[in-house]
């Protein structure tokens, strides 16, 4: 029987897990409440101009008010676990020292709602709502925060490790230094590629810090992890030049944090490509083995893959007089967020709402290229899922059939890339509600559950029913 001819696997292994994932900012709203201070993206979304219709999550999904029914329905979806993610700012309001224990409370209660439903809580320590006072003394930019992220982690693992077995450090690194400090597109928009190395290495230093500060603090039995938003890339045109801007975008959109955190240091091409930049004298003795600290589980997020091309000459000019003029649209060439030699060029359809290129086969490339370099890893997908605009019909329900159909599909790919050897553990669909989406506020729905803002009323999608149903057979239905 020849590949082509075997059957397209359906069923999952056993133990496999199924989940969703949700953000503090994006669905916590009560963002002064219970002594909780700002976070960088309370700033952010409160300067115009930074976020759709000027949108905020000051209320978002409200979901701190209503965790009790939030988690019963996770329960009745059938989800298994569910990774969300704590407030910094809640936790300790002044960035470091003074530990805020109604912030703790907070999520103690939530995992004590979710064991209780026999769901599995995985905690994500900094999904990118860095507290305002630490951006005030520098931010990601200074070495200080990882430090201050350390003692963070050692806090809320004091008061969860008991009954958390899951911690992940990071949230896409790569989102808050280079859509933070290089495109500025998100929390604190700064436009700055040398800031965003410094940035993108003092999260590396934060994450082997924090996981470290996590081993001490958990049981034995405490699984650590990080999670990367890892671009699968392709060439624009099957041209050497186009060639090496898929290997110089690999080096700092990927390896720039996988080769640090699993194999002890910068790959050499990314210093000798930013060598008319910088130095990376902000890399001290010491941190390439404090990085490289065991993990037991790699997450993954993936949603599209990318298409670059070389920055050529004549390139330079109408890229940067295009920059000039204003921001872009999506559908523009843009430089490569944090680099000088590459830019991403448009993708053919389909889309998503997102006016992101659906290609599952590109997931399945991902899996398997993590695979092959880090063998040894265990994967889970972190995140997964697709925004469509949805409504609600006269019948009452969301029909979300291509949501279904883009996770039908994902789901699939995951299979085809676990049969050809990549270890998974783990799936967790973005999202479980509908929430405040970054930059793009509420204008997109990434939800199984759809929230009405007004009303605050969740109506589970045709999705919601269709991933409950993938649950219970642990199958793709066929
Ligand atoms: C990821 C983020 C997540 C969500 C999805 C759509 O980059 O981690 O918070 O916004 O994209």
């Amino acid at each position: 029987m020849t590949d082509a001819e075997r059957p397209a696997p359906t069923t999952f292994p056993p133990g496999f897990r199924w989940g969703a994932a949700t953000a503090s900012y994006q669905i916590e709203g009560a963002v002064a409440e219970d002594g909780r201070t700002p976070s960088i993206w309370d700033t952010f979304s409160h300067t115009p101009g930074k976020v759709a219709n000027g949108d905020t999550g000051d209320v978002a999904a409200d979901h701190y008010h209503r965790v009790g029914a939030d988690v019963a329905l996770m329960a009745e979806l059938g989800l298994q676990a569910y990774r969300f993610s704590t407030s910094w700012s809640r936790i300790l309001p002044e960035g470091w020292g003074r530990v805020n224990q109604r912030g703790l409370d907070f999520y103690s209660r939530l995992v004590d709602e979710l064991l209780g439903h026999g769901i599995e809580p995985v905690v994500t320590l900094y999904h990118w709502d860095l507290p305002q006072v630490l951006q005030d003394q520098g931010g990601w930019a200074e070495r200080a925060t990882a430090y201050h992220f350390a003692d963070y982690a050692a806090v809320v693992a004091a008061a969860l490790g008991d009954r958390v077995t899951t911690f992940t450090t990071l949230n896409e690194p790569w989102c808050s230094a280079f859509l933070g400090h290089a495109s500025g597109v998100h929390a604190p928009g700064i436009t700055d590629i040398v800031t965003s190395l410094r940035a993108a290495h003092h999260l590396n230093l934060a994450h082997g810090l924090g996981a470290t500060a996590l081993r001490a603090a958990l049981p034995p039995t405490g699984q650590v992890s990080v999670t990367l938003n890892l671009m699968q890339l392709y060439p624009a045109t099957p041209t050497p030049e186009d060639e090496d801007a898929v290997r110089s975008v690999d080096a700092v959109a990927n390896r720039i944090f996988l080769e640090p955190m699993l194999n002890g240091g910068y790959p050499q091409d990314l210093i000798v490509d930013t060598a008319a930049l910088t130095d990376w004298s902000f890399v001290q003795a010491g941190d390439a083995e404090a990085i490289q600290v065991p993990i037991d589980v790699l997450g993954i997020n993936y949603y599209t893959p990318a298409r670059v091309a070389a920055v050529r000459p004549q390139d330079r000019e109408r890229l940067a007089a295009r920059a000039a003029e204003g921001p872009l649209g999506d559908q523009e060439p843009a430089y490569w967020p944090g680099s000088h030699l590459a830019y991403e060029v448009p993708q053919d359809g389909p889309y998503t709402d997102m006016g992101w290129r659906i290609e599952p086969s590109a997931f399945s490339a991902l899996l398997l290229r993590v695979a092959k370099d880090y063998p040894w890893v265990p994967l889970m997908i972190t995140e997964n899922g697709a925004a469509y605009p949805d409504v609600i019909d006269a019948d009452g329900h969301v029909h979300d059939a291509d949501r279904i159909a883009y996770l039908d599909a994902h789901l699939a790919a995951l299979l085809d890339a676990m049969d050809a050897g990549a270890d998974v553990r783990a799936y967790f669909l973005w999202s479980l509600l509908d929430n405040f989406e970054w930059a793009w506020g509420y204008e997109k729905r990434f939800g199984i559950v759809y929230v009405d803002y007004e009303t605050q009323v969740r109506t589970p999608k045709d999705s919601a029913f269709w991933y409950r149903s993938v649950i219970q057979a642990h199958a793709l239905p066929r």
